[in-house]
């Protein structure tokens, strides 16, 4: 299904890429560098991995799109090369994160002074246990979103809303309302009684006869790392880094800014429950306040998970996916699955468009995706978007396999870099 590969081309591109190593392609390859440590994306990719794909395919480009920019992996590695980005990102949480690394990254010395005065400030007030009494509003709120569900042992709730009053008191203060809120946002999950494993869950019983740290701990250790990280970054004067809007789905519609290429990575099309994994961090900061929240969400996301099927997803199946979902209907358990894999290349084509329009001419689009399987059926996530892609008019310029993989069954499955260009 995928498009031809002139097979010189490839070779030297591959040379080049051989140097990343597979931890480079996932979150825990940037481990210690500035920035990278906020908040643990198993979604993400490292700095490095930017490097390789720029140095490999791109000649002094000005400016990138990230069409699904997570933590900001790519628009942060770019502004420390001095190249601008403009993203989208559909979760809230993870922009204000992104705004909040790029405004570090633009600070003055005596702009960086002031805030580590403050940050320093509030570990104070959080470590001497300063409890402004309760926040009745996100209390309210967490029971219209999760209704009776507990997720945190009942004295860490309580903290958890005390810390909301603390960052009520500053909210005059931009900046510092700002990092208090991501270090509590990014501490939330590990002082509650659900964990990462893939999607969130709840912590076996096994795993809760091992402490849990106190929300004050973390949110201390945060406003630490994020000293740490404002000490280790050189001010950066040029480089923008540009929200242009929430859904990659909508870039067709914006302006064309022209620009230089694309380093992204979608969804996967693997269940992955993007939002619901963040309900936590979402309901702190105020983005959830009754339980349809969660489905206006929904509607944005690309379609890959389960629960990301609506009663309209998959109502339109593109040609491309058609072999691959009338495979999948003929063999699959759950109806469900696909409606999800329609809607995902439904959603997919879309963005190849809005990617098409966004980029110049002869601007590579590099795209780092993974493959997976349904009721035993392999779904070559890869070619069908090497099709999607190359039917909007972006031509397969190379195919890199980046990591091997499995699925939950043991089923060969692989990371690749798509490399089109306009
Ligand atoms: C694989 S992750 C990208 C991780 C990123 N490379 C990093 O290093 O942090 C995919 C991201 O796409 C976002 N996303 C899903 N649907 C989207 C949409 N319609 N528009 C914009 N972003 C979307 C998810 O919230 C998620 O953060």
């Amino acid at each position: 299904m995928s498009s031809e590969i002139d097979p010189q081309n490839r070779n030297e591109i591959s040379f080049r890429l051989k140097q990343v190593q597979a931890k480079d392609v996932t979150h825990s390859g940037g481990r210690g560098e500035p920035f990278h440590d906020w908040f643990p994306y198993l979604e993400g990719y490292s700095s490095q991995f930017v490097k390789q794909i720029l140095e490999a395919k791109f000649n002094n480009p000005k400016s990138l799109l990230e069409p699904f920019c997570g933590v900001g992996t790519t628009p942060i590695a770019l502004a420390q090369l001095g190249i601008s980005c403009g993203y989208t990102e559909v979760n809230p949480f993870l922009v204000e994160l992104v705004t909040l690394k790029a405004a570090c990254l633009k600070m003055s010395p005596a702009q960086r002074d002031e805030a580590i005065k403050g940050l320093r400030n509030l570990k104070m007030r959080v470590s001497v246990g300063e409890r402004e009494r309760t926040h009745e509003a996100l209390r309210v709120s967490y029971l219209a979103v999760f209704g009776t569900a507990q997720y945190f042992r009942s004295d860490a709730f309580d903290e958890v809303l005390s810390l909301k009053s603390i960052e009520s008191s500053i909210v005059s203060d931009t900046l510092l309302n700002s990092f208090f809120r991501m270090a509590v946002a990014c501490s939330l999950l590990e002082a509650s009684l659900l964990r990462r494993a893939g999607d969130v869950r709840f912590k076996t019983e096994k795993e809760l006869q091992k402490p849990i740290r106190s929300i004050s701990d973390l949110v201390i250790d945060k406003l630490s790392l994020f000293e740490n990280d404002l000490n280790s970054v050189a001010q950066l004067k040029a480089p923008e880094i540009k929200l242009l809007g929430s859904n990659a789905k909508n870039l067709v519609l914006g302006n064309a800014a022209k620009y230089d290429g694309v380093i992204t990575s979608p969804p996967y099309l693997n269940g992955t429950n993007y939002i619901r994994n963040m309900k936590l961090e979402l309901w702190y900061l105020g983005y959830l306040s009754k339980k349809s929240d969660l489905g206006e969400f929904r509607k944005a996301v690309v379609t890959s998970a389960i629960n990301d099927v609506s009663k309209t997803s998959g109502l339109l199946i593109v040609d491309e996916a058609k072999e691959i979902v009338d495979a999948v209907s003929n063999s699959c358990y759950d109806a469900r699955i696909p409606r999800m894999i329609a809607g995902y290349f439904e959603h997919m084509k879309l963005v190849a468009e809005g990617i098409f329009a966004q980029v110049q001419d002869g601007a590579p689009v590099c795209i780092d995706i993974g493959d997976s399987v349904y009721g035993g059926i392999h779904v070559p996530t890869h070619e069908i978007l090497s099709a999607v892609f190359g039917n909007v008019g972006l031509t397969l310029e190379d195919e890199v396999i980046l990591r091997k993989r499995h699925s939950n069954r043991g089923a060969a499955l692989s990371q690749r870099l798509l490399i089109f260009r306009k």
